[in-house]
């Protein structure tokens, strides 16, 4: 047996920093859904496909990648380029996840992660879709103006150029596309705890979902 718990929220929910902190204190494997369709908008735009180009579909399901318990994601054995976490990358990245054939060359791979002692998958239809037995569901949210400051932090920290305006403009049409496409559409599951992580710290935030899995675990 082993415990899957998923974490879904829309972009810069803090989703991905509480995901790995998880992972490392149960020892679970990690699984960053995102970075997969940031991984094929990364070939798209290094191979200059559009984002309805059909390549796509046997590029999602030839990706070989690779997390580490740290959160660091290799690709075809060698660590991905500081391109993936982009703004660009994340916008074509949101384009190409709203198709139907995309997401399905990438549901199996996504499943496959699910193994002993257990998994923390973080995205937007992990406890929706991908993961619907899912021990744990958590759907953390944000204000997109907060969420917008954290990824200006993140950014600028990271060396990147950023501006707040042109951030909270690129995340609401990003929240948009993620939350309207047909498929998989960014929605809290029905058995999801949601929180509203706009006024808690990320040690709050972790100490919350920390109780919810413990008490799955007596
Ligand atoms: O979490 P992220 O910002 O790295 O995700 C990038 C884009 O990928 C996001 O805007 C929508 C898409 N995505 C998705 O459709 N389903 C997932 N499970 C994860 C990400």
């Amino acid at each position: 047996m082993f415990t899957v718990i998923t974490i879904d929220g829309p972009s810069g929910s803090g989703k991905g920093t509480i995901a790995r902190r998880l992972a490392a204190h149960y020892g679970y494997h990690l699984l960053d859904s995102g970075s997969l369709y940031r991984l094929v908008a990364l070939k798209a735009i290094e191979l200059g496909l559009a984002e309805d180009a059909p390549e796509l579909v046997e590029i999602a399901r030839n990706l070989d990648c690779h997390f580490t318990k740290s959160g660091a994601i290799l690709i075809d054995g060698k660590p991905a380029s500081s391109e993936l976490r982009t703004e660009q990358t994340g916008a074509v990245a949101s384009k190409i996840a709203a198709r139907e054939d995309v997401r399905a060359a990438l549901l199996q791979r996504q499943r496959d992660f699910a193994v002993a002692p257990g998994l923390i998958a973080d995205g937007r239809d992990m406890g929706t879709v991908v993961f619907p037995e899912a021990s744990v569901k958590i759907f953390l949210d944000a204000s997109a103006e907060e969420r917008a400051r954290r990824r200006y932090k993140q950014l600028i920290e990271n060396g990147f150029d950023a501006n707040l305006n042109s951030l909270i403009n690129e995340i609401a049409a990003r929240d948009d596309r993620d939350r309207n496409r047909a498929v998989a559409p960014l929605v809290p599951a029905e058995d999801a705890e949601v929180i509203d992580s706009s006024n808690l710290s990320v040690d709050e935030v972790e100490k919350i979902i920390r109780r919810r899995i413990d008490a799955i675990q007596q």
